[in-house]
């Protein structure tokens, strides 16, 4: 039998996350409470954040997740930066599985209330109530509405190319979301205005 050459795969790449790995970071770091140890990760997407914020923050156990068929691209990036405190990916699909956090101190998302439907935001909001211990932060990174009015024309161009993808997908409204999470036991700390149209959003857990 012929050999093969070996031939290194590709990581996946986002550009985003070359965009606003640096602000997202310099919030994580302002934001983030002195006794703040274990992140959970949801949506960690093609692994590339949670390299970045583990390399920075290495007082900080990073542990990943995504659906099961991004953690191939989640790994190559963790092997090949050898860092011992960003954890591979756990299994946590909104909707078909239980998210296991109770030992979590924050968990952060970026980008991903906008791609899953709005019956999973619900479910997502749901199980970090059931799961959570109370103290903990949850804290979510993207774009939202306010009072029904997108923060720039490129974001309203933005939904209407999801919702042509998929229908239940789009941009949350604020307010919505906002709603949700204090129906669930969480408090608003803080809504950071981020660069390129984005917001970063805090929460408390405080029952
Ligand atoms: C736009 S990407 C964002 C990825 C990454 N957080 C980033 O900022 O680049 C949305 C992420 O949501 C994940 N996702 C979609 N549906 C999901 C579900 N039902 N449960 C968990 N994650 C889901 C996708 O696999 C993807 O990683």
């Amino acid at each position: 039998m012929n050999k093969k050459p070996a031939i290194k795969k590709e990581k996946p790449f986002a550009p985003a996350c070359e965009r606003n790995q640096e602000v997202i970071l310099s919030i994580l770091q302002k934001k983030l409470r002195k006794t703040d140890r274990r992140i959970l990760e949801i949506g960690s997407g093609t692994g590339q954040h949670a390299v970045y914020f583990g390399l920075n923050l290495p007082h900080i156990i990073w542990q990943t997740s995504d659906v099961k068929e991004n953690h191939v691209g989640i790994n190559m990036w963790i092997d090949e930066v050898k860092l011992t405190n960003v954890l591979p990916p756990m299994e946590y699909e909104i909707g078909s599985s239980q998210v296991s956090a109770s030992n979590i101190d924050v968990v952060f998302s970026a980008n991903t209330l906008h791609i899953i439907s709005e019956p999973l935001v619900y479910q997502l909001i749901q199980d970090l109530a059931e799961n959570l211990k109370a103290g903990t932060r949850v804290m979510f990174y993207g774009p939202f509405k306010y009072q029904g009015k997108f923060t720039s024309e490129s974001n309203a161009d933005f939904d209407l190319w999801l919702k042509d993808i998929d229908p239940l997908r789009g941009i949350r409204d604020f307010e919505e979301v906002n709603n949700l999470m204090k129906a669930q036991g969480f408090t608003m700390v803080e809504d950071i205005v981020m660069p390129a149209n984005n917001q970063f959003l805090v929460f408390e857990k405080h029952k």
